[in-house]
């Protein structure tokens, strides 16, 4: 079994791991400790960089090189720690500051001693009430313990934590929609560059960092760059938590080194229910183009290389009863909910894709539809298979149209099967009929 690293007090006391009792009795804040009194900053930043930490929350930037982007020299700097998580089957971050909220807090207050910030906000997804309470209750009990606040354990290094709750945008996961959230704005992504480091909240340096990325630190400073690389390979290194769902037995978040093969991990999740065969996978998260290969490799490089994405670690197993339209219409009808309508090719391009896999699923689909949608892909992403390269305004528009086009090439034959057949081959119910937009 995997050694658990991020997960470990969470799988060790599952009863009690949030309570301050229970978390400083198991040695919760000598990471912080040790960042405090044994490293400078720029340690700090050049351990963090050489440990190959990348981000755990979609893209996978190299962590300690965005804390190196904040210029010098200029105050205030903020530290904004992203708990929005609204990434369909993605829940792992829930889990981490319901279950161990100071080991997110530890981590972010080292975060904040590397960069130099003295505010962090925390910005929680509405709708994670237990995880806002835990984390108020967890900041009060570190404040207290003199693990947080004015002279955090005597160092001379001042820091507070405030939690802001979000209204239910995805789009405010995007960081720098989240920034204009933050300040009171409708959440919409902003131009870049700049990019927040440089001018980010309140038009001050800004690092946006993911909760899982806040949560690993607390093990690298305590156990040093050779233990963390020790686990995952060599451009991905380390644990991340996968949060694995759709067609598997027990489905959940699993703990585990990066560059684990796929088939290994349905297998640690159950494996398919009723003797089913697996079908397609999408491997990291609503946006990911789907992959159909039980070896592939599940790293940031080796998913990049088979031109699909690890994203933030959401792993949804479909077996063969699985309708590919209407999982196609499912994602697409999310992303055209969830544009924030700023830009004309995600705003367009997204209703249009729905429109048209919703005709389809209601056995009104036209012939050259499949040609139709995938002319509509490529508009909105004129270079196959490069990220970033779409004409969106950020990369929700792109998503949408990975995902989608992923699906099209890999079973355009089951979506003419559905036109021609009027309706779905798999006998599908037609959930979607008179349902809110
Ligand atoms: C539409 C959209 C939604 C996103 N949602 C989240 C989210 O819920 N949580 C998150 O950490 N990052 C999310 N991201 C990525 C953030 O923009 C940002 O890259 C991330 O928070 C940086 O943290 P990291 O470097 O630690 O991964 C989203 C990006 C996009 C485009
Ligand atoms: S791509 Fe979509 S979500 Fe992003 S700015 Fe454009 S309309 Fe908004």
């Amino acid at each position: 079994m995997a050694e658990l690293v991020v997960t470990r007090r969470i799988a060790r006391y599952p009863e009690d791991s949030y309570t301050a009792e229970r978390a400083f009795a198991d040695g919760a804040y000598e990471g912080l400790r040790t960042a405090l009194t044994q490293h400078t900053p720029a340690e700090l930043i050049d351990m963090v960089k050489a440990s190959g930490l990348r981000g755990r929350g979609g893209a996978g930037f190299p962590t300690g090189n965005k804390w190196s982007f904040v210029p010098k020299d200029l105050y205030p700097r903020y530290l904004v720690v992203n708990s929005d998580e609204a990434e369909p089957c993605t829940f792992k971050d829930r889990e981490l500051i319901e279950w161990d909220p100071h080991l997110v807090i530890e981590g972010s207050l080292i975060a904040a001693y590397a960069i130099q910030a003295h505010h962090v906000y925390i910005y929680c997804r509405g709708e994670f009430s237990r995880g806002a309470r835990r984390l108020n209750q967890a900041i009060a009990d570190a404040t207290a313990r003199n693990c947080c606040g004015p002279d955090i354990m005597g160092s001379g290094f001042d820091c507070e934590i405030v939690v802001h709750r979000g209204a239910g945008a995805y789009i405010c996961g995007e960081e720098t929609a989240l920034l204009d959230s933050l300040e009171g704005f409708r959440g919409q992504p902003r131009l870049r560059p700049p990019f927040p480091a440089v001018k980010g909240l309140y038009a001050s340096p800004t690092v946006v960092n993911n909760v899982e990325t806040m949560a690993s630190l607390p093990p690298i400073v305590s156990n040093g760059v050779d233990w963390w690389r020790s686990m995952g390979t060599e451009q991905s290194p380390g644990p991340k938590m996968f949060s694995i769902s759709g067609h598997v037995a027990k489905p959940g978040n699993y703990e585990l080194p990066l560059g684990m093969k796929l088939g290994e991990m349905v297998e640690i999740a159950g494996g398919i229910p009723g003797g089913r065969e697996f079908k397609v996978c999408s491997p990291g998260g609503a946006s990911s183009p789907w992959i159909t290969n039980l070896d592939q490799e599940m790293s940031f490089e080796a998913l990049a290389a088979a031109k699909s994405m690890l994203g933030s670690g959401s792993v949804v197993i479909m077996d063969e009863t699985t309708c590919a339209v209407r999982m196609a219409l499912v994602i697409t009808r999310f992303f055209n909910v969830e544009s924030c309508g700023k830009c004309t090719p995600c705003r367009e391009g997204t209703w249009w894709l729905r429109k048209v896999l919703e005709r389809m699923e209601e056995g009104e689909g036209r012939p050259g539809d499949v040609d139709l949608m995938l002319r509509v892909c490529e508009q909105m992403l004129p270079e196959v298979g490069a990220p970033a390269s779409g004409r969106s305004f950020c990369v929700l528009g792109d998503s949408c149209a990975w995902a989608l086009r992923s699906a099209l090439q890999l079973f355009g034959d089951e979506f003419r099967e559905h036109v021609g057949s009027g309706s779905c081959p798999r006998g599908a119910s037609k959930i979607f009929a008179g349902s809110p937009a």
